[in-house]
């Protein structure tokens, strides 16, 4: 019996038809059927915040869900928002901040970070914590991450 269903979203801007297994998650989906593997895979149960990716511009855990809800979705992974030689300001300012030890919780980190910018673009420092606060690193104690996410704001806002 096959219990697939048609699925259409978008996966930064790309738009993809898919039969979704009634168990795949967009992690699975993102990581083993596109080979999106910017997104990370720390705990498969929603605690760690590495898996994080923006839904029509929220950020969530994308071990969370499930293929088949995505129907109509626009999903952005890390990928879609900057490239090797045109860095997007965050992942610029989490290179320059020196937040980049492990690196596994970066891209997830990233995401949250984005989605939180896209809403306020001069965010308190207690707003950046709290966007932050599902996603784990077991490398930084999160200062410098903080501090890049503030930087990369200032930068979006044209400020420096
Ligand atoms: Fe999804 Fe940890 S892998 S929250
Ligand atoms: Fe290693 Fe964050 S840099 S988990």
């Amino acid at each position: 019996m096959n219990d697939a269903r048609a699925v259409r979203l978008t996966v930064n801007g790309r738009a993809y038809d898919i039969s979704a297994p009634p168990n795949e998650t967009i992690l699975d989906f993102l990581r083993y059927r596109l080979g999106l593997v910017g997104t990370k895979n720390g705990c498969d149960t929603g605690n760690c915040g590495a898996c994080t990716v923006l839904v029509d511009g929220k950020a969530v855990n994308s071990c969370l869900v499930l293929a088949v809800e995505m129907d109509g979705a626009g999903i952005t992974t890390i990928e879609g928002i900057g490239s090797p030689d045109r860095l997007h300001p965050l992942q610029q300012a989490f290179v320059d901040h020196g937040v980049i030890q492990c690196g596994y919780c970066a891209p997830g980190m990233i995401m949250a970070a984005k989605s939180l910018l896209d809403e306020e673009p001069g965010p308190t420092e207690e707003e950046i914590r709290s966007a932050i606060a599902g996603n784990l690193c077991r490398c930084t104690g999160y200062l410098a991450i903080i501090k890049a996410i503030a930087s990369a704001a200032g930068i979006m806002r044209g400020e420096k």
